[in-house]
């Protein structure tokens, strides 16, 4: 994880087809002499869908390739069908083979340094050339990896071609969506021979007290020359206002063609601690020098916390007692697919934090760095997982084919590229791994979490069970600092007495299912449907919805409730991880096409929240909530239940007027429920706390959809060509109250400096490709996602539908 504290010149390298020589000044020669370039390599690649041959020579012909920016998913441009290879299982979207190339030159003048190309991550089985020259083979789809280009750049100033073949056509090879190509981002970085090793530092915090913070920066010093080098290395750390608040140095001698450790020992002085609350973030600033000149300088982010579990009482971060209130989120970001996208996964953790979320798990695979630079700030802390498969494999293409050969690299460069991060507190070693249940279970973790102490001995191991007993065969080789359930949920209460002295976590929990706005009565009545894999789900509706009652869920699992009120009873359940915050695209349990995406989310695909957030809100939050549901359209005289989700003492209800009762809330009444006849008009619910009203809350039949409202997310946006805004279309009649059937087809017209990136309503059936200019809303309510371009201006999104009043909403790109 790396900041830039020092301008960087720009344009070092040079991108396209055109001819572009460096002319470089005395000046911008002599910076380059002196530090390292990072630049982003996104822009101007070709990119072809399908394989060719040859298409890794330097002369083979692209004019006629696509020309686009990375990051980039191929498959989320693609249409619904079952018959892709990844079935509905894996968002029923094409995979396939697809080819990327790069022209580009590099001024001789750089050639003195080494020089990297970095991918965060291809989608999957890359094969990467220079100018012909194979520079390898990367089979897994989420790590993120880097080759060194300079030996074979052309000398001269002349076009060089990076050519990368990604093969996802063997599937399924994921659970769940993957995305296909080069979906995160790609950096060039040139760096003296002399340099901080890639993900050449690790901070720890040995010892922390309010008065002093004890800091350790070991930093790898590689000299990639054949002559030795004497260097001084110095580390400066800078708190978050950018001042430098110690500094320690010292002078080694780096061999020719090796690499050195150097370790320096650091106080704090009244450290500001990384927490929740205020995740405070420093910054440790590693210089080389070598001949009195600066020839490296490398940041990595840190944070001063300390947290410790305990058998008895669970997590305490900074000492002080915190339940893990946690969600498990795949990686796709809904409509824009796997494209690694900065705000797109910023608004993600926004909403989650409105619920009161304070830590992710990423689940089953190894996240974009972004997310983790975003949870550093924002205050989450993560359960980083690497592996959804050992050597046993889940679906036929999956990991396991390259286990052998590719694993301990694979959880080398993950634990090597995240172990700064203050957000990282738990390393996930697998989930629902098969070896579970024979001794190779006990090997293979015995020797994943050798590899991972060896590299960060601060933080606990632990692994997703979902046969959590002590003959487990993970369990059993004694590596697991926190024995991890997924699900089992009626063993948790035994858990002191099955596993004495041992930590509990609930990795995984819940799997509550959802269609927003759908609900099926009674709303006491629990759909779950028996465990055994030949029975159809027979409680499920013809039109594949799930209710949203909270009261349908996997028989693995439970309704929301049904978990939490046993996990908030006992201080020594340290947490769980609820499955899944967001909707994701895949595993559309508990049914098969025409659905393609999950209901487990407690927000939908689109982003838009179903009733369950609210009883999360209601629970993990100190902010008063009074959420009231379903909507008051039904068939006259219905019995219909309206539940409130709160966190005041009381709820009053009236309907048109008429008292129709108060409810307490208790420790054990998660929700409050009164089952009316329906007739329609205004349901009125007032929240009492402390003897006060606190909260009022209407819910009103609505009538005839009547016009679009349009409101946006963020009003202004960087004209930076990446930066985005989430608008949400509202159908609504005539007085302004949500239409929650409506589903009339919206069509949206753009203009200005920006671009529709993607559009959705939260349906699982939906079959409408989400780059497109039209959508239906869903229950009333349809997203539109604008990304700016590097113009700067106004950007005005225009929505209309047949029969209704249209809408607009103008934003400012600058
Ligand atoms: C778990 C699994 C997840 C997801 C979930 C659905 O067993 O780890 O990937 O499939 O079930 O309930």
């Amino acid at each position: 994880m790396r900041v830039k504290l020092t301008q960087k010149p720009a344009g070092f390298f040079t991108a396209g087809l055109i001819t572009v020589f460096l002319i470089l000044s005395c000046q911008q020669a002599e910076t380059i002499n002196r530090i390292r370039i990072e630049n982003s390599f996104n822009h101007d690649w070709k990119f072809h869908l399908g394989d060719v041959d040859h298409a890794q020579d330097r002369l083979f012909d692209d004019s006629n390739w696509r020309t686009l920016s990375l990051p980039h998913d191929w498959s989320i441009e693609g249409d619904f069908s079952p018959d892709h290879p990844a079935t509905p299982g894996g968002g029923a979207l094409p995979g396939g083979v697809g080819w990327y190339r790069k022209s580009f030159r590099i001024a001789d003048s750089l050639k003195v340094k080494m020089i990297f190309i970095e991918f965060d991550g291809i989608y999957m089985n890359s094969d990467v050339w220079i100018n012909e020259f194979h520079l390898g083979n990367r089979p897994n789809g989420y790590i993120s990896f880097r080759y060194e280009i300079t030996p074979y750049l052309r000398k001269g100033n002349l076009e060089n071609v990076i050519a990368v073949r990604v093969d996802n056509s063997r599937q399924p090879n994921s659970r769940w969506y993957s995305g296909s190509g080069i979906y995160r981002n790609v950096r060039l970085v040139a760096v003296d021979p002399v340099h901080v090793d890639h993900w050449g530092t690790f901070v720890t915090t040995p010892d922390v007290a309010d008065q002093s913070a004890a800091v350790e920066i070991r930093s790898t010093v590689r000299n990639g020359s054949d002559g030795d080098r004497k260097i001084v290395i110095r580390t400066e750390l800078f708190n978050h206002a950018g001042q430098s608040v110690t500094s320690a140095a010292s002078d080694t001698l780096v061999p020719a063609e090796s690499a050195v450790e150097v370790t320096h020992h650091c106080v704090v002085a009244e450290p500001e601690r990384w927490s929740v609350e205020h995740p405070n973030l420093y910054t440790a600033r590693t210089s080389i020098e070598a001949e009195n000149r600066v020839i490296d300088d490398y940041s990595t982010v840190f944070g001063i916390r300390t947290f410790h579990f305990d058998p008895d009482s669970g997590f305490f971060l900074n000492g002080k007692s915190l339940k893990i209130q946690g969600v498990c989120n795949h990686h796709d970001l809904g409509c824009l697919g796997t494209a690694v996208n900065r705000r797109a996964l910023e608004r993600q953790i926004e909403i989650m934090k409105g619920m009161g979320v304070n830590s992710i798990r990423t689940s089953h695979n190894p996240p974009a760095p972004e997310l983790l630079d975003l949870c550093d700030r924002m205050g989450i802390l993560v359960m980083d997982e690497m592996f959804d498969m050992w050597k046993k494999k889940k679906t036929p293409y999956d990991f396991a084919l390259y286990w052998d050969e590719w694993h301990e690299q694979d959880l080398r460069d993950f634990i090597l590229r995240d172990r700064n991060h203050p957000s990282v507190f738990i390393w996930s070693i697998g989930n629902e791994i098969l070896e579970q249940w024979d001794e190779s279970g006990t090997r293979i973790a015995g020797e994943l979490a050798e590899i991972v102490r060896s590299l960060d001995p601060t933080r606990p191991i632990t692994s997703g069970l979902n046969d959590p007993k002590p003959s487990n065969h993970i369990i059993r080789s004694n590596v697991l600092d926190l024995i991890g359930f997924n699900y089992h949920q009626q063993d948790f209460e035994a858990f002191p007495e099955t596993f004495p002295d041992q930590v509990f976590i609930a990795t995984e929990t819940s799997s509550g299912l959802a269609t927003r706005g759908h609900y099926d009565m009674p709303s006491d009545s629990i759909r779950r449907w028996p465990i055994r894999w030949d029975l159809p789900f027979t409680l499920g509706n013809p039109d594949n919805t799930c209710s949203a009652y909270d009261n349908c869920s996997a028989p693995w699992g439970s309704t929301q409730e049904e978990t939490w009120k046993i996990v908030k009873k006992h201080d020594f359940l340290s947490g769980v991880y609820v499955w899944t915050g967001f909707d994701y695209l895949g595993e559309p349990t508990p049914y098969g096409w025409p659905s393609r995406s999950s209901y487990f989310g407690i927000v939908d695909l689109a982003g838009f929240p179903k009733d369950t957030y609210y009883f999360y809100k209601s629970e993990w939050t100190e902010e008063p909530v009074l959420h009231v549901f379903p909507h008051w359209n039904w068939q006259e005289g219905d019995t219909v239940d309206v539940w409130a989700y709160t966190n005041c003492d009381s709820v009053a209800l009236s309907l048109n007027g008429i008292n129709m009762g108060i409810q307490e809330k208790s420790n054990d009444a998660l929700h409050l429920m009164w089952r009316l006849q329906y007739q329609p008009g205004t349901l009125k619910a007032l929240a009492w706390k402390n003897g006060k009203v606190c909260l009022v809350k209407e819910v009103r039949t609505a009538g005839m959809p009547v016009r679009l409202i349009l409101e946006a997310d963020r009003n202004i946006i960087s004209a930076d060509g990446k930066d985005l805004s989430f608008v949400t279309v509202t159908v609504c009649d005539k007085n302004g109250v949500t239409v929650p059937n409506a589903n009339n087809l919206i069509q949206f017209e753009l203009t200005g400096s920006g671009t529709i990136a993607g559009l959705d309503n939260g349906l699982q059936t939906s079959h409408e490709p989400f780059r497109s200019d039209r959508r239906k809303a869903f229950n009333g309510l349809c997203l539109a996602v604008l990304q700016s371009t590097t113009q700067s201006g106004k950007i005005t999104l225009k929505a209309s539908a047949e029969g209704l009043t249209g809408g607009r909403v103008t934003i400012q790109a600058r």
